[in-house]
């Protein structure tokens, strides 16, 4: 289908549970102020609270790390002015559009979502119907938009993979061309960021261990505490990114590094080639503490005033709302239902 004939538009969304990490910020939320600067789309942010709810969710912590997550938009550069910036249960047609693609959707294809038997861990029989069906809900948080680009982290991938074979499994049934067919965007050094205690695991929000990952919300202390302790192999540092091949942990903190100062792997290379670790560790925390406390200090500060934060989420959702709803309607009326009020 002809991507030409849909607006240029972003959607992504990030789930309110629990704080937001470093992976979460270079992954995703650093790369969507980026989108929005470009202004070559509209650009749509949500916190995907009835994502977060397909497992247990505290929900006074819920409702607080959803105004947190806010807040971290905006202190991250998020102009709600300029962006789209809502929680996803305010705008209903998400819901309404995840039941039709839950009917789209094949059992087949939601067995084998790796983030699915990950997160269902060894009892899968005991996860909830919603972490299954997960994805389509995905889905429809992107299409409910005919959103084109999608700026996302490496892992979310295989979900994207499904929310484009949901657009051409709809368009094909119905005979249309509907929805438009997404490109997922996963680009930069810090696609993939690492537990700092283990170079082959994702660092998240969920590792038990506190020392694996940098928290938005961390203070300069706990940021250098936790890159001095961050694990690391002997050598010196490679002058170019070839040397970084097998090095699972140099290479993380190379790629936090570059994605921090927004250099390529090489330009920092180039500088920081056959430094030791010992020195090149400081140079890391300080750059990570200069760009990550105005965001922290920000989001504090925006957390005060939660009647201006519930404020922005309110028109964030009317403007959504002015965007799904006809496709919704278009939607239903695609598949047969009767409209008649
Ligand atoms: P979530 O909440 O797990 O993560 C939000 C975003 O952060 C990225 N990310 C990372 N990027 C690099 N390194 C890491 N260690 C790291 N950890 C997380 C994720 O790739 C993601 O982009 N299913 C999504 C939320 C979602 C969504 C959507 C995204 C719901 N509907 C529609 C895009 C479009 C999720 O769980 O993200």
């Amino acid at each position: 289908m002809a991507e030409a004939s849909f607006t240029p538009r972003v959607f992504s969304g990030i789930q309110p549970s629990g704080g937001l990490t470093l992976g979460n910020y270079l992954g995703a939320m650093k790369r969507f102020v980026e989108m929005q600067d470009r202004g070559e789309f509209e650009t749509i942010y949500c916190m995907v609270d009835l994502h977060a709810i397909t497992v247990w969710q505290d929900p006074e912590k819920l409702r607080r790390a959803t105004r947190e997550l806010c807040a971290g938009f905006i202190a991250a550069g998020i102009d709600p002015e300029r962006s789209i910036l809502f929680n996803q249960s305010q705008v209903p047609e998400h819901a309404q559009l995840g039941w039709i693609f839950n009917c789209v959707a094949r059992m087949g294809w939601m067995q084998r979502m790796t983030q699915f038997k990950d997160k269902a861990g060894k009892n899968a029989q005991n996860a909830s119907l919603g972490l299954f069906a997960y994805p389509a809900l995905m889905a429809a948080d992107i299409l409910a938009y005919h959103a084109t680009h999608v700026p996302v982290g490496e892992d979310q991938k295989q979900h994207l993979e499904l929310t484009r074979d949901i657009a051409i499994k709809f368009n094909n049934d119905f005979g249309v061309d509907f929805f438009p067919v997404t490109e997922p965007v996963i680009e930069g050094a810090a696609t993939r960021v690492m537990s700092l205690r283990d170079g082959s695991k994702k660092m998240s929000k969920s590792d038990p261990s506190d020392m694996s990952r940098i928290n938005m919300t961390d203070d300069a202390d706990a940021i250098a505490q936790k890159i001095r302790k961050a694990r690391t192999d002997p050598e010196a540092l490679p002058s170019e990114a070839k040397g970084l091949e097998d090095r699972a942990e140099a290479r993380n903190l190379v790629n936090i590094y570059a994605a921090l100062a927004d250099q390529s792997v090489d330009q920092v290379l180039a500088d920081v080639g056959g430094k030791q670790f010992s020195e090149f560790k400081p140079m890391l925390s300080d750059l990570a503490v200069a760009k990550l406390s105005p965001i922290s200090g920000e989001m504090a500060r925006l957390m005060e005033d939660q009647t201006e934060i519930d404020r922005i989420l309110g028109r964030g959702a009317e403007r959504a709302q002015e965007i799904a709803a006809p496709i919704l309607e278009k939607t239903y009326d695609i598949v047969g239902m009767v409209r008649s009020r």
